[in-house]
């Protein structure tokens, strides 16, 4: 169902929220997003840059990719959809949940704290090979000689690339809110993702399972639009305030 009308996702004190962000949510905000013409993936080959392949056959390269994207994360602000999502989890404590595909930390920033960064992010870095835990690093640009660990393998940054598993401690927080909401009024919101990368595209059809009425505030008609109860078309600095009835 698509809606264009002046409406408000119904929350009241019950009511427990789960919110799935993507890159759109960031676009007003400056930063690009993955798919689509003038998107980071656009005319670019993926897996050179974002898988372990990639990074084992030119790891400068990556780095390079990388700390562009650390300049621009750290120079944008959050925006009103941001701080909408941050305003609404002050408001319900423990019944909300943000799940972020963004590596950007710009959700961090407007004051999300329940958030969950499946992804990783573009603010720690970690061996590529040894066990030794992740560290915060905003250092950019990283110019040759690359950073390296104690073990002698070039480090890289925390983010989860094609082809590799995401961190089951962050799948199971979702999954044990999902279980938690059951049987509750419970939402779940999608903002500014084109609902084709998994597990996250998948989170819509877990959270109907589970009772949740499901809405979606895209720009474009996302790839699992047909799974959602609400379809908001727009831009998330004005559609996101507007639906959580949140001045941005
Ligand atoms: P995409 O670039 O695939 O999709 C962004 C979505 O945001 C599109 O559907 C746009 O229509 C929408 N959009 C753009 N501007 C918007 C705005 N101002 N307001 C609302 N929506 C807007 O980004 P993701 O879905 O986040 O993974 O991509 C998912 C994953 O694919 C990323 O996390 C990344 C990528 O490969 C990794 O790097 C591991």
């Amino acid at each position: 169902m698509s809606e264009t009308q002046d409406i408000r996702i119904p929350i009241d004190d019950r009511t427990r929220v789960l919110v799935l962000t993507g890159a759109g949510i960031s676009a007003e905000s400056g930063l690009a997003t993955f798919r689509g013409t003038g998107g980071l993936w656009d005319g670019q080959p993926v897996e050179r840059v974002a898988s372990p392949e990639g990074f084992a056959a030119d790891p400068e390269l990556v780095w390079r990719f990388y700390s562009r994207r650390r300049r621009d994360a750290g120079a944008a602000e959050p925006n009103a959809a941001h701080r909408a999502v941050a305003t609404l989890e002050a408001r319900l404590g423990d019944r909300f949940l943000l799940v972020t595909q963004n590596v950007d930390g710009l959700h961090a920033r407007a004051g999300s704290v329940r958030l969950v960064e499946i992804h990783g992010t573009l603010w720690r870095t970690r061996c590529s090979r040894c066990m030794r835990p992740p560290f915060a690093d905003a250092a950019f640009p990283v110019e040759p000689p690359l950073p390296r660990c104690t073990c002698g393998a070039f480090m890289r940054p925390d983010i989860v690339w094609f082809g590799e598993m995401l961190d089951p401690a962050t799948t199971h927080r979702v999954d044990l809110f999902m279980r938690e909401a059951m049987g509750a009024p419970f939402i779940f919101l999608a903002v500014g993702t084109s609902g084709t990368v998994y597990p996250a595209a998948s989170y819509v059809q877990l959270a109907r399972l589970h009772g949740a009425q499901t809405w979606l505030a895209n720009l474009d008609p996302a790839e699992n639009a047909g799974a959602f109860d609400h379809v908001v078309a727009g831009p998330a600095g004005s559609t996101v305030p507007r639906l959580l009835g949140i001045d941005g």
